[in-house]
């Protein structure tokens, strides 16, 4: 059907820009267009499938850091404000590497807020603030959705033959994501911030 022509410009040189332009999308969500990369069309509509399970899930977790920067409090605020603001970073970047690499295997990324909601498996924290220890624990059990889907993607993608992504969700997906749960776990150790536990046992021990 031939569109409607409403800036009356059309076929016409002319410094005017063309507003409010709609036209149906040129690929739908779910499919894979064809690309000489020597990876057969079902290998392909797989990989991407499992990709936009791994991106949502990914642009969850880079939310939920920045949910937390600002909304982090008690005596660990300032070094937790900084270490949240970090891991998102790192996670913008993956989040990126990841929805780049559905897009080169010609399918098409998940991208926007109501999507990514629709999709992810990590659990919706309410909007209001969280004591210090439950930020923590939604942060690292968005982390470990996203580890056991990076081992599945991995050992996927290596026996089909995808040895593209097998590399990225190994070498920086995964490899990120083991790191930030050291560095968010290693909080949680209750810890004595000023005097040391010197029971009598631990005392005897150490004579
Ligand atoms: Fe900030």
């Amino acid at each position: 059907m031939a569109r409607k022509d409403v800036s009356g410009t059309a076929g016409k040189v002319s410094a005017q820009p063309r507003f409010h332009q709609k036209a149906p999308e040129i690929q739908p969500y779910g499919t894979v267009k064809l690309l000489p990369l020597e990876l057969e069309e079902p290998v392909r509509l797989e990989m991407t499938e499992q990709l936009n399970q791994l991106l949502a899930d990914t642009m969850t977790l880079r939310d939920l850091y920045k949910k937390s920067h600002w909304q982090v409090a008690g005596p660990t605020f300032y070094q937790l404000h900084l270490l949240f603001d970090k891991h998102f970073d790192e996670q913008v970047e993956l989040v990126d590497a990841i929805a780049e690499r559905i897009q080169l295997l010609g399918g098409v990324s998940i991208a926007m807020a109501p999507d990514v909601a629709e999709t992810t498996q990590i659990e919706r924290p309410p909007r209001g603030r969280e004591e210090v220890p439950v930020q923590l624990s939604r942060l690292l059990d968005a982390h470990q959705i996203i580890i056991r889907d990076c081992r599945k993607l991995a050992d996927r993608a290596a026996r089909i033959g995808d040895q593209g992504t097998n590399d990225l969700v190994v070498s920086e997906v995964l490899r990120s994501n083991e790191l930030q749960v050291w560095f968010i776990s290693e909080h949680l150790v209750n810890m004595p911030l000023v005097e040391a536990v010197d029971t009598p046992e631990r005392v005897k021990k150490t004579a």
